[in-house]
């Protein structure tokens, strides 16, 4: 077989689906490795087959551009199924990885076309439709996890979120591995939870988000989203990479009001690597398509691995309409899709406020788990403590200033100052 999948002389049209490759060859030249990927996740196969006909071919994938180890394929957007996404996934991300042509393989970035987005719906509210529900203008929201993460009993878990949310944190969220146990019945738990949000919005006259975790089996996590629905609640979370593409769509696409949170455990197990697997980017472009609400994206500073670069950029993806390419990142017009209001978490604590909003800006929700439970002074002053933070930001106040007649802040400086 020739190299009939390369064309660089080709432009692609407003209606392809351009994909970002970086491709490390295995003992063939770049040319081969990209021409196998480009037939193996279009029209072909390792020969020719006898009925190969002109209209089969004209939908072939091309290889228009090669720079070092970069490698951009288009595709022809009657290639996939509208509205699919794990259709999409199967050509652009699958058998591709495991070929013997390729060495490594990540898929770094795609850049979607208009009627694809038209067949999806994106986020039903978006920065400004959660703006709009928890009532915060303009300010970063706080957010934390209930800690210990697993283990708690129901009445316990509810007692730490009131105090949590009477300190000051907007959201107070299940953590990814924390579903319906026995210790902590799902029921019980989401009816517990918001009978403490809905104490804590009386006593401190603010909007108090409760996001139960739904991951589950498809047909238990809607009726899990129902039921959160018909107790008043507003807001659900899932995991995004162990539910599946597929059970999220269908999430999306049920008449629930509620917003949804996307956590995305799992994710690091092909992002991590630099070399192969597919990027946060592809995972943050696939959230914002089907239309999560909220996704994490990584905290620079805190536990978790993800270079600034990187999280800005994908800071950029989910929340802008139109982004720029990048050494990282194709152009992309959103379009109608809503943008996606990026959270921060990991290893934080309120003294890593500022850096934060500085390189990611207030359309933010910056989440701390043992940043406020372990907070020497308890939970409840653990969220005061954060919401010091952020007011002293948004008067242009340096913590240190601010913490001279707030007495938490001063004490989370001194616990976590060095
Ligand atoms: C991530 O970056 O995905 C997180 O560290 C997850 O954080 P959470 O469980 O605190 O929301
Ligand atoms: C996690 O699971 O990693 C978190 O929920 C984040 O918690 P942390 O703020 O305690 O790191
Ligand atoms: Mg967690």
């Amino acid at each position: 077989m020739g190299l009939e999948f390369i064309n660089l002389k080709y432009k692609p049209g407003k209606e392809d689906l351009v994909c970002l490759f970086r491709v490390e060859p295995n003992r063939c030249s770049i040319k081969e490795a990209a021409n196998n990927i480009a037939l193996e996740s279009s029209i072909g196969t390792w020969t020719d087959v006898s009925f190969n006909k002109d209209y089969v071919h004209r939908l072939g994938a091309k290889v228009f551009s090669i720079s070092k180890e970069k490698v951009k394929i288009a595709y022809p957007s009657e290639l996939f199924e509208k509205g699919n996404a794990p259709n999409i996934l199967s050509s652009i991300a699958g058998n591709i990885f495991g070929m013997k042509a390729v060495k490594n393989l990540r898929l770094e970035d795609i850049k979607i076309p208009d009627s694809i987005l038209r067949s999806f719906s994106g986020p039903r509210y978006g920065i400004s439709g959660i703006r709009e529900m928890m009532k915060v203008k303009s300010r970063p929201f706080i957010g934390t996890i209930i800690k210990p993460k697993l283990g708690l009993k129901t009445r316990d878990h509810a007692e730490v979120a009131y105090e949590a949310w009477v300190g000051g944190c907007d959201v107070v969220k299940d953590d990814e591995n924390l579903a319906g146990q026995k210790f902590n019945d799902f029921e019980e738990r989401v009816a517990r939870s918001l009978e403490m949000a809905n104490k804590a919005e009386e006593e401190t006259g603010e909007k108090k988000a409760y996001l139960a975790n739904v991951t589950a089996e498809t047909k238990e996590m809607l009726k899990r989203a129902d039921l959160v629905e018909d107790l008043g609640g507003k807001f659900i979370m899932v995991d995004v990479v162990t539910e599946g593409f597929g059970a999220l769509q269908t999430l999306r696409n049920e008449s629930f009001k509620l917003a949804i949170h996307a956590h995305r455990a799992m994710h690091a197990a092909f992002t991590r690597n630099k070399k192969h697997g597919i990027s946060m980017m592809v995972l943050a472009d696939l959230s914002r398509l089907i239309g999560m609400d909220t996704l994490h994206i990584g905290t620079v500073v805190g536990k978790m691995e993800g270079s600034l670069d990187e999280v800005s950029e994908i800071n950029e993806e989910v929340e802008k309409k139109k982004v720029k390419e990048t050494k990282i990142r194709l152009e992309q017009d959103w379009g109608h899709i809503k943008p996606v209001l990026s959270v921060s978490s990991g290893g934080l604590h309120p003294l890593h406020f500022p850096y934060l909003i500085k390189n990611l800006g207030k359309d933010i929700v910056l989440q701390c788990g043992g940043g406020i439970h372990g907070n020497i002074l308890g939970t409840r002053r653990g969220a005061m403590a954060a919401r010091q933070a952020i007011d002293a930001i948004m008067e242009n106040c340096t913590l240190k200033e601010y913490s001279k007649t707030h007495l938490e802040l001063a004490s989370t400086l001194a616990q976590w100052g060095k």
